[in-house]
């Protein structure tokens, strides 16, 4: 393998210019040549790349964002665009590619495989956490670390004016980063699409706090349980408590990556030109019982992660 390509698609997360570092050293390491596709599948779509050298990764490692930019591709889902994208990679010689992103992009990396012999590799990344066989995606940890710092602030303001929080996370669909947040900041309640839940034992748990002489309280609620302004009138009129909405929003998937992740960006980079140079293609590189594997790219498309739903238990348990 001589020439390798490498794309970033999908929702940007934190780590993903670490990835491109990474990826582009070892490769560059190995004597092999690494093109960087534009703006996701788009740059496949319109033959637009860059050459990326040890050098002009430089100086990106802390940086949030991608700096070979993202977009979500419309085209490339389409039959026609999956095949405008292999003959691009074919017209520039490219023999393998690393295609870094979340669900989508796997299903992406899965799709343009069956039209190309060029090795295809994924590299889990994004905040949601919610691609199937790895127990964590690069973006992750860092999106969690800005919610967890925004909600610790919240408190202050939640407690002296014994009011009660709504704090809206991201997570698509998908309940990870709520649990997680909620979790670590100990919420009192947390909301996640896959666990059904009442306002009747919102209230219930608000007002058990209260005669506790709990008067403030966190709620972390996932995007994805539906409208949480409609939801914040309902708990002020059935629990009498005053209460506010705190949107974490974007600020969640910009920002310097933690360590964590730039260290699974590190080690991620490396295995999937690990991969490559050993000719093992459909593949998406894994963090599995905290080591560094693979997984056939058909299984993580074919397949739903779950929710730890023991953290939800202890997360209740911890809130009393
Ligand atoms: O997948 C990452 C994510 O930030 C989700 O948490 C969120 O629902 C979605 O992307 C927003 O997508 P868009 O890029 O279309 O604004």
């Amino acid at each position: 393998m001589k020439k390798i390509g490498l794309v970033t698609s999908g929702g940007d997360a934190p780590g993903m210019n670490a990835t491109i570092r990474a990826v582009t050293r070892v490769a560059c390491s190995q004597g092999l040549e690494v093109l960087g596709f534009d703006r996701g599948w788009e740059g496949l779509l319109t033959d637009t790349f860059m050459e990326l050298t040890p050098r002009n990764v430089g100086g990106i490692l802390h940086l949030g964002g991608t700096i070979l930019h993202t977009s979500r591709s419309p085209e490339f889902r389409t039959k026609e665009g999956v095949k405008k994208a292999a003959e691009t990679l074919a017209l520039n010689g490219v023999e393998g590619l690393v295609v870094v992103g979340g669900d989508g992009s796997m299903h992406g990396a899965l799709e343009l495989s069956k039209k190309t012999d060029v090795l295809v590799v994924g590299v889990p990344a994004t905040i949601d956490n919610d691609v199937f066989g790895t127990e964590e995606t690069i973006g992750f940890d860092s999106a969690v670390n800005t919610a967890v710092i925004e909600i610790d602030k919240i408190r202050d303001t939640a407690n002296s004016h014994d009011r009660i929080f709504v704090v809206e996370v991201m997570g698509r669909l998908r309940g990870f980063m709520a649990l997680t947040i909620g979790l670590t900041v100990g919420a009192e309640v947390i909301l996640v699409p896959e666990v059904p839940f009442s306002l009747e034992n919102i209230v219930k748990t608000l007002k058990v706090n209260g005669a506790k002489g709990k008067k403030s309280g966190i709620i972390v609620a996932a995007e994805g349980i539906g409208d949480t302004h409609k939801l914040l009138k309902e708990i002020e009129e059935e629990a009498g408590v005053e209460a506010r909405l705190s949107v974490t929003g974007y600020a969640q998937r910009g920002g310097n990556p933690t360590a964590r992740s730039r260290l699974l960006a590190n080690l991620f980079g490396e295995k999937a030109v690990e991969l490559l140079t050993n000719s093992q293609g459909n593949r998406m590189v894994a963090l599995q019982e905290g080591k560094i594997g693979s997984i056939d790219l058909k299984q993580v498309c074919s397949n739903t992660k779950q929710l730890d739903l023991h953290l939800m238990k202890l997360a209740q348990t911890l809130a009393t």
